[in-house]
Parts: structure tokens; sequence; C-alpha cells
């Protein structure tokens, strides 16, 4: 029936197999503003894995005042999560990187120069939602001396990129990755952030895809997203550096 083709429901499941691994989320139980209790994680992980994600990158947040959070400690708790979830019989491999925030005790933690990176080699950073950073590029050019591959976290919502798109390209000439958030492409963040994504996959800027899961509330949203007509066309016709992690 032509009834049935056309109103013929997006199936969500397996839509993300395609990127095999997600690179940012935060379902280590509190330890920042993602999920609250390990229940959160298991039914975030569960549907994840339907999603068709094999391996979870956990990127707790690293703030100087915020969640101050220890690399440690957050290395104990992920072998904890590993354990619950094999516990709850879900597959799904978890390796730990965390998402650093370029704030005004940045300097001091390059002093160390211990950060949790994807795989050793990726470091997820991110910046003020509403407020440029000095020096940005002085920034990103010293940390790569330092011998990190920069992973810029979803830069289609950052407000001052919106107005500035000089930002964006000087880091991407820098040779900084960007990773967009999926949700931004269902609309979750609002309609200036969807556009942005979409401007940022059609410069060709766009290298990972995240989740940036953090409870229950974005897992539903990013099941919406993977029912857009729009967002799964895009995953079709783009590849992403994902399933290389
Ligand atoms: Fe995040």
């Amino acid at each position: 029936m032509i009834f049935d083709k056309f109103f013929k429901k997006i199936d969500p499941d397996g839509a993300l197999a395609v990127l095999k691994t997600d690179i940012h989320s935060h379902l280590i139980p509190q330890v920042d503003d993602g999920a609250f209790a390990y229940d959160t994680s298991i039914d975030c992980i569960s549907r994840m894995a339907k999603l068709g994600y094999s391996k979870i990158c956990l990127t707790s947040h690293f703030q100087t005042y915020g969640f101050k959070n220890d690399e440690d400690d957050i290395l104990r708790r992920a072998e904890e999560l590993r354990q619950t979830i094999a516990e709850n019989n879900i597959q799904m491999e978890l390796i730990v990187g965390g998402e650093y925030l370029v704030d005004s005790g940045f300097r001091k933690r390059m002093e160390t120069n211990r950060f949790l990176k994807m795989n050793d080699q990726y470091l997820l950073i991110e910046f003020s939602f509403n407020q440029a950073i000095l020096g940005i590029s002085e920034l990103v050019f010293e940390l790569q001396k330092l011998g990190h591959d920069i992973i810029l976290a979803h830069p289609e919502r950052y407000l001052y990129f919106h107005e500035h798109p000089e930002i964006p390209k000087t880091l991407k000439d820098q040779g900084v990755f960007f990773q967009s958030n999926i949700n931004s492409f269902g609309g979750f963040y609002g309609k200036r952030t969807l556009k942005e994504s979409y401007k940022y996959i059609n410069n060709g800027w766009t290298d990972f895809l995240g989740t940036d899961i953090h409870n229950r509330l974005y897992l539903h949203a990013l099941v919406n997203t993977c029912k857009d007509k729009k967002f799964r066309k895009m995953l079709d016709t783009h590849s992403f550096l994902n399933n290389t992690i």
C-alpha cells in the first residue's frame, strides 16, 4: 500500500552502528551533571547498544571550579561501571577519556600534563558557551606541542562561533578535530544550533559525532534524532572518524 510506505516509521535500532564508537558521554554516576545513579547508566548503555554502538568513551567533566574530578578516581569508577554492566549482561566496551573545560585553571593542568585521553591520543576539550577565550589558537598550538591530538566538543554550540566563523575556521586550519553532538541535529539545543550543526557538516568540518549523553532525557532525544530522516540521510552520505577508535 502506498500509504503504508508513506507513513513508514524510521527504525532507530542499528542506526549508529556505522559509527561503532561514541566518543562523548557522561555515564559514570555522580561525578558531574551526568548520570545520577547506575540504573540511568544501565538504561542508557543498553539502549545505545540497540542503536548500534559497541564502544563508548566515558568523558566525565574536568573543571577547575565546577566538577573537580581526579583522573585516578575516574579510572576507578569507570572500572566499577564496567563490572556493573557486565553483571547486567550488557555487551559494551567502555574506554575512558575526559572532557576538559578550558578555564582559568587549565594552564596549571598543562604544567602537569596529566589528562585522560581517548586511546591515549585524543584530548577532548570544551570552551565556555558564551564567552570567547583569549588566545585560543596559541593554547591549541601549545597543547599540540605537548603531543595531544585535540578534539573540540560541540563547536556548533558556542554562541560566539555563530557570529565569528573565523574562530572555528582558524582552529580547523590548525588541525583541531571537531565533534558535533548528535542531538544538535535533532534540535535538542534549539534551532540555531541545529542550523550550525549542518553548516559544519557542509563545510566538511565535522570529524566525529558524539552523544554527550547525560541521562534519560538525552537518551530519548537521541532515539528521536535517529528517527529523523534528514539526520539519517546525512549519516548515510558522510563518514566520520568514530569507527577508527
Ligand atoms: Fe559533555
